[in-house]
């Protein structure tokens, strides 16, 4: 295990009077040891960590941990019994677990069969740890990004009026997979005309017609890490309350990204994009939070939204997605990705935002 990444454990786990950590999340997992099979739980005691898994795994946790302890669960001797010998070989008594992804039929088991073990739940402190990317990471999240940014590009040389929503996501995605990806970081959305209005539309078989706005929001996974942006487009020639809703969207973007910086909470950041959408009188039609971050999971904390007080921090990454969404009319959303930085912001997308026309 990674040594930084082993220092911060043992301070979590000294903060929390621990003796052992019960990993479930499968990025934690991959986070901690490099073991990407998401199956199984890693035991973090105060000398040793030790991987739990079934057969199916059991050479690509060896292979991928560099060297961690590998128990295989059998028909004999499953998690608990596994997890139970490890703690009793420690001397553990107090366990911290990951409440918010364990399933609580699992905890009860462990409960149950672990009889004098104190329970203690973690809620998000694992995946703080995740929280401030590395430069090794930060340039896989760009790698991501930038295989976005190419095939938005591929997409702007083939998009013509009659395509359906779903043959630009298959563009889109058929082009990331060729260049790199290993998968998707979530279902690319493609959604035109009053599809637009809904910000989380699922594809369909509609085809595209002058006078549409077309939002498509996607993003690729490159070793483990996920990249997101949006770009909004109109097919045939804008109208002028087209052309209005787009550019107060891409005033409030600019906006948040010229203000983000260490030290600035998140509610602070989404505040500078909301006032130009509120000043503009489209306050009603955006109603999602301004962004997230990104790692090896699409949406991580810290947030950019109303509520979030956590405060700015070099080495995180967040989205900065505006968008406006009248109903029955169409919506806007423009998505970038940035990496703070000590006194601003790198932006890793680099796709156009001038209002593009296909024509
Ligand atoms: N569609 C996922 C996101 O942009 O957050
Ligand atoms: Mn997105
Ligand atoms: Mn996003």
């Amino acid at each position: 295990m990674d040594g930084n990444r082993r220092r911060k454990l043992t301070g979590l786990m000294e903060e929390l009077g621990l003796d052992a950590l019960l990993v479930a999340d499968g990025c934690n997992m991959r986070y901690l040891t490099g073991f990407s099979g998401g199956t199984g739980y890693v035991y973090v005691g105060r000398e040793r960590a030790v991987i739990l898994t079934d057969s199916r795994y059991t050479t690509q946790a060896k292979e991928e941990s560099g060297g961690l302890a590998v128990l295989e669960i059998s028909r004999e001797a499953g998690y608990p019994k596994l997890l139970g010998q490890l703690l009793s070989e420690d001397g553990g008594r107090t366990l911290g677990f990951e409440d918010g992804v364990m399933l609580y039929r699992d905890v009860a088991e462990l409960q149950e069969k672990l009889a004098g073990i104190v329970f203690v739940p973690l809620g998000g402190r694992l995946d703080a740890l995740r929280r401030i990317k590395t430069p090794e990471e930060l340039e896989k999240i760009a790698e991501a990004e930038r295989i976005g940014d190419q095939a938005f590009a591929h997409l702007l040389g083939v998009l013509r009026p009659g395509m359906t929503e779903m043959d630009v996501v298959v563009e889109l995605e058929s082009h990331m997979k060729r260049n790199g990806a290993s998968g998707l970081s979530f279902e690319t959305i493609a959604a035109s005309g009053p599809h637009s209005a809904m910000p989380h539309a699922a594809p369909t078989m509609r085809r595209l017609a002058a006078g549409d706005f077309l939002t498509v929001d996607f993003g690729c996974v490159y070793d483990g890490y996920c990249s997101d942006m949006t770009r909004t487009v109109v097919i045939g020639k804008a109208s002028g309350r087209q052309r209005e809703i787009y550019e107060t969207v891409l005033r409030a973007q600019e906006e948040a990204l010229r203000a983000i910086r260490p030290g600035l909470t998140g509610a602070q950041v989404d505040e500078k994009a909301r006032s130009v959408i509120g000043q503009a009188g489209y306050g009603a039609f955006f109603g999602h939070g301004l962004g997230h971050s990104v790692g090896l999971y699409i949406h991580e904390e810290p947030r950019l939204s109303p509520s979030e007080t956590a405060v700015l921090e070099a080495g995180m990454t967040e989205t900065v997605e505006p968008g406006i969404y009248i109903p029955d009319f169409g919506g806007v959303r423009i998505e970038d990705l940035v990496a703070v930085t000590e006194d601003g912001c790198r932006n890793l997308t680099f796709s156009p935002k001038e209002l593009i026309e296909i024509r």
